[in-house]
């Protein structure tokens, strides 16, 4: 099969397409053969050896494939051969067939077409299982979106809009901002230009913001938590500004305010039946024209190391994806 493949770590021009064996499949395993897969950070990290996971070389990047089963292993009882499924698979993906973990598997409904469920239920599963497990984000609430026009960014803007949250999008263009107003946020921050604590203060006049939903970490970061109104929720989410950031424990003891980890992969791990759950319930909102996550250009595979570039020099607003065939 043909693979982009990472042979040595480094930046996404050190990337190669190359013929490779078909990769084995083990008991609970599925044997995908792509069609379309999913761009995302955490894709840039893996190859340049910074993300926590650590595959050995070489290795596809790749985490979110959407395609037809071809086989399955011994121990898969609830997916079946010729399934249209999506599937988070880690890495793998940049590749004509890849394998994913079945409890990470899901069977598509018949109107969900390939591309779409490749460019959206990682996104929208991770920004779901934060606002709604983690954050228990109340209609009414504020929602502050760091990083908002990415792909964790534009999931958390239309899910905290449906789950009834008044949504405050931050990001760092005007251009950007504009797709976060069309995708239903409600107020608008430029953090290249103003300072976070700031701007939420004057929106919230004074009250602060209930629920921050943060991909970015760093400055942006340590600026936003200063805005958290009592019994206030920050989600950390994610450090694609490449800083974790730091918090003064004194800032959630004065605000009744807590810190919540979102880690999908570890929840869909250890939580399978509440993932699955929250999975139907994006399909559902899916069928039902409620979400749709926003393409912002579909590359081919021998383009795909583009795709990972651009993304690191932050220029996606949605989502890209790599049509595999
Ligand atoms: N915890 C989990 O389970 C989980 C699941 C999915 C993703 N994540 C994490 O969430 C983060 C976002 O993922 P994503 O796929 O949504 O990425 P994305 O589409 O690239 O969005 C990330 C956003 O971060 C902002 N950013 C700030 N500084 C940046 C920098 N130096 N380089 C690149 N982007 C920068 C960019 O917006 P501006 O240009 O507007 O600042 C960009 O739109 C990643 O750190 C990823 O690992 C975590």
């Amino acid at each position: 099969m043909k693979a982009i493949l990472c042979r040595t770590h480094g930046l996404p021009h050190t990337l190669v397409l190359a013929e490779q064996p078909l990769p084995p499949l083990q008991p609970d395993e599925v044997l995908v053969k792509v069609a379309f897969c999913g761009v995302n950070f955490p894709d840039t990290l893996l190859i340049q050896n910074k993300y926590q996971f650590k595959p050995p070389l070489p290795f596809s990047p790749g985490g979110e494939v959407a395609g037809i089963v071809e086989a399955v292993g011994s121990d898969v009882k609830h997916i079946n051969t010729g399934d249209r499924v999506v599937g988070m698979c880690g890495w793998g993906g940049f590749a004509e067939y890849a394998v994913v973990k079945s409890i990470r598997t899901f069977v598509l409904p018949p109107d969900i077409n390939l591309q779409a469920a490749a460019a959206t239920f990682y996104n929208y599963a991770t920004a779901y299982h934060a606002l709604s497990d983690r954050a228990g984000l109340m209609p009414g609430e504020k929602l502050l979106v760091l990083g908002a026009a990415g792909g964790a960014g534009m999931a958390a803007i239309e899910l905290g809009k449906l789950m009834g949250a008044t949504v405050i999008a931050a990001a760092s263009t005007d251009d950007k901002l504009k797709l976060c107003q069309r995708k239903g946020a409600d107020y608008l921050i430029n953090y290249s230009i103003h300072n976070v604590k700031d701007a939420v203060k004057d929106i919230s006049q004074g009250a602060g913001i209930d629920v921050i939903f943060d991909v970015v970490g760093g400055a942006v970061a340590e600026s936003a938590i200063r805005a958290i109104a009592w019994r206030g929720r920050y989600l950390v989410v994610g450090f694609a500004s490449g800083n974790v950031p730091t918090f003064a424990a004194n800032i959630p003891l004065l605000k009744g305010a807590s810190i919540a980890g979102v880690f999908w992969s570890g929840f869909a791990e250890k939580e399978p039946a509440k993932n699955a759950s929250n999975m139907n319930q994006l399909m559902q909102w899916h069928q039902e024209g409620k979400i749709s996550q926003q393409i912002y250009k579909t590359y081919s595979l021998a383009n795909a190391p583009q795709a990972l570039q651009d993304m690191m020099d932050r220029k996606i607003m949605g989502k890209a994806v790599v049509q595999i065939r």
